[in-house]
């Protein structure tokens, strides 16, 4: 029974590889949303499949989250003593207001730290007030490390359901009630996406542009959980990403969408 499990989820990562058009699909067994240790299963996936999608010498972007949190936390020590030395960790966009452990720039110095590469960090918030941004804009570190996270080659980042990141971010009822009305589904990057892959809304914040999300070569998408389905097939039919991590309860609503 648990081989038939296996060839069944296989199936299933083909099935979903071909909807979107993905490069690869990985989906691992259970709920990450009910089960503390098939979220970690998730994270162990995430961190392999990063590792195998990284050259010495790039520069990856990370966002924030609870999932690339557990990625950071299972990410393995490279073999034989082995290190990137050459390879950058940064986060995708600020991320400042969310909790510690969940924050980007946590993540990708953690992540760093494990594989003996370098990391860089954007101390600015999640979210900014329009004067803020004019201001931190200007700021020569900030510039500065914003160009090296534009130039990312790898991307890899969390999905959310848009009411859940919402309310997590604290926006306001008129914001939350205008998301709503615009369709938000999905949230990933900073951007709330409607079902069918449109961008609704941008949050204001400073790092990854939808531009640079669009050139980058390898844009690996972690999520998982059955209530996360509707949100991860709103952001595969943006169309950017090309590797998907998942698993098998948020599989099965993603196949009901296909
Ligand atoms: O806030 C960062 C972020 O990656 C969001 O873009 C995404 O919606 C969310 O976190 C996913 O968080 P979690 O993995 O905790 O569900």
């Amino acid at each position: 029974p648990v081989m038939n499990e296996l060839f069944g989820l296989v199936e299933l990562e083909e099935k979903i590889r071909q909807a979107y058009g993905l490069r690869k699909v990985v989906i691992i067994p259970g709920d990450s949303e009910s089960s503390p240790e098939v979220k970690r299963e998730l994270g162990r996936a995430g961190a392999r499949t990063l590792l195998s999608f990284v050259e010495n010498g790039d520069t990856i972007a990370v966002t924030g989250g609870s999932t690339l949190a557990e990625v950071a936390e299972q990410m393995p020590a490279l073999p034989n003593g082995e290190s990137l030395t050459d390879t950058w960790f940064v986060p995708a966009r600020g991320g400042l207001g969310e909790s510690m452990e969940i924050q980007a720039n946590t993540i990708a110095s953690k992540m760093a730290k494990r594989v003996g590469a370098e990391y860089r960090l954007l101390h600015v918030p999640d979210l900014l007030s329009e004067d803020a941004y004019q201001s931190l804009v200007q700021d020569q570190h900030i510039q500065e490390i914003v160009d090296v996270i534009r130039r990312c080659r790898v991307i890899i980042h969390g999905i959310g359901d848009a009411m859940e990141m919402a309310r997590r971010r604290k926006l306001d009822d008129s914001s939350i009630q205008g998301l709503q009305a615009d369709g938000a589904i999905a949230e990933s990057f900073g951007y709330y996406f409607s079902e069918d892959g449109e961008v609704v809304h941008k949050m204001l914040t400073l790092g990854l542009r939808l531009e640079d999300i669009m050139r980058t070569e390898t844009i690996i998408g972690i999520a998982g959980g059955q209530g996360k389905g509707k949100a991860i097939h709103a952001v595969l039919r943006f169309g950017h990403e090309n590797i998907l991590v998942t698993d098998e309860a948020a599989a099965l609503e993603i196949e009901k969408e296909i």
